[in-house]
């Protein structure tokens, strides 16, 4: 079986806050990169396999009805498959190459704390552009202060001194591992495919405010600010490290029309004013089950009349998703601290999109796919998927595509 391979992570694209990675660090971000697509390309096969042979001959009908609450989660599965050797190795592969890639990216960070917040300073001391805005009074939501996100150690959030971005450093760094270099080389793959979404289907539809919820470091803001330069784009973030990092690091990159508040979305109000379209990437599942309502129907009170909001996630589960493919889902609930995942594959956007003021008429749901700035990868890295069920959606596959896709849910208002 051919594996295919990641980019070498040092074809990532360097800004002007990119941490400085020594040879060995290098070494270990590749190996487990590589070792992530391995486990992708075969154990995962395997995982299927004993389903299929070892656990649902075991199982009655009555077991996967989805009436049954441990059916409809996939915790059914997750506890019926647990003796299996082939499940016990890619489970404790995928949770091992985690923990390694975080921990590793956070030493890489912290190493260089001082220097970081050094290069920030000389890239944003003398710029009237990218303003950033902090709120030291802000409690961060309960939901990302008591849970160590996908195991990187101490959130989004974190300082261990005033000043500090080591959380952004580390998030920057780790994200390649953790997506086997499909977020692309300035990890804004989902952001530049979001741009081009909007190219595509809505050609006249120019945005003059944008607000990129949860938008952590900008990643995927700055590809927006791109598409419309004489956009106002504010980048939202709980999390102060990011928004420092991302202010600099969208300086270096020579962006001057985004400007990086710290907030917390269940609290949006007037004092950002109005705008014309309202995004997020990545951001939902590491909410709240009360927290999502809040945010939609902020969102709606944000969102001028003939505006969009758009939101990338995964496809939340519909009345057909297989009861294997609801554990694969919900694995990451369970065993990489993504512990609103569970709740939310449950939840129907259409429903929640209506219940914050949004005509069901009006809501949208799409797929998008990441954009990897063709030519910028060696030749030989190849597409990956981490399970068959994310591959693309097949209304959003185009010519020659086989990598992820995400899932486009919003509503023009
Ligand atoms: C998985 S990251 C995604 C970041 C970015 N959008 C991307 O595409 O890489 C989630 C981000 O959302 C932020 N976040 C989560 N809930 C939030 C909330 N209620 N208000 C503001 N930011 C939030 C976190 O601090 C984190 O930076």
């Amino acid at each position: 079986m051919t594996v295919p391979l990641p980019a070498d992570s040092r074809s990532l694209y360097r800004h002007g806050m990119t941490p400085d990675i020594n040879h060995d660090e290098s070494a270990r971000i590749n190996v487990l990169a590589s070792l992530n697509a391995a486990v992708a390309a075969t154990l995962s096969k395997g995982v299927k396999l004993a389903y299929e042979h070892e656990v649902l001959p075991k199982l009655t009908a009555e077991d996967l009805n989805l009436s049954h609450p441990k059916a409809q989660t996939g915790a059914m599965i997750r506890d019926a498959i647990r003796p299996s050797p082939v499940y016990q190795s890619w489970a404790s592969l995928r949770r091992m190459i985690q923990e390694m890639n975080r921990q590793t990216s956070r030493h890489i960070a912290i190493r260089q704390m001082s220097d970081l917040q050094e290069r920030a300073i000389a890239l944003t001391e003398d710029s009237n552009d990218c303003t950033l805005v902090l709120n030291p009074s802000l409690k961060v939501p309960r939901y990302l202060a008591n849970a160590d996100n996908h195991l990187q150690p101490g959130g989004y959030h974190t300082e261990i001194e005033p000043g500090d971005m080591t959380a952004a450093a580390t998030y920057d760094v780790a994200t390649f591992v953790t997506a086997m270099g499909m977020f692309g080389p300035k990890g804004d793959s989902a952001g530049r495919g979001m741009a081009q979404w909007l190219a595509e289907h809505h050609p006249n539809f120019k945005p003059k405010r944008i607000l990129d919820i949860g938008a952590a470091h900008g990643n995927n803001t700055l590809p927006l600010a791109a598409a419309f330069p004489e956009a106002e784009v504010v980048a939202l973030d709980a999390g102060a490290p990011m928004l420092r990092y991302g202010q600099a690091r969208a300086l270096s990159m020579g962006v001057s029309n985004v400007r990086f508040v710290h907030g917390a979305a269940e609290e949006i109000d007037k004092s950002l004013g109005t705008f014309d379209l309202i995004q997020s990437t990545m951001v939902f599942h590491e909410t709240s089950g009360t927290a999502l309502p809040q945010i939609l129907k902020r969102i709606y009170a944000a969102l001028n009349p003939g505006g969009l909001t758009t939101h990338l996630e995964q496809p939340n589960f519909t009345p057909v998703t297989p009861v294997f493919d609801r554990f694969l889902r919900n694995w990451d609930s369970w065993y990489n601290n993504e512990p609103f995942w569970v709740q939310l594959h449950g939840m129907d956007f259409k429903t929640e999109l209506h219940a914050a003021g949004f005509d069901p008429d009006k809501c949208i749901e799409s797929g998008v796919n990441p954009n990897l700035e063709p030519g910028q990868y060696p030749s030989w890295a190849g597409r990956i998927s981490r399970h068959d069920h994310e591959h693309a959606k097949p209304e959003a596959v185009q010519q020659g595509y086989n990598g992820e896709t995400w899932y486009l849910f919003g509503a023009w208002k």
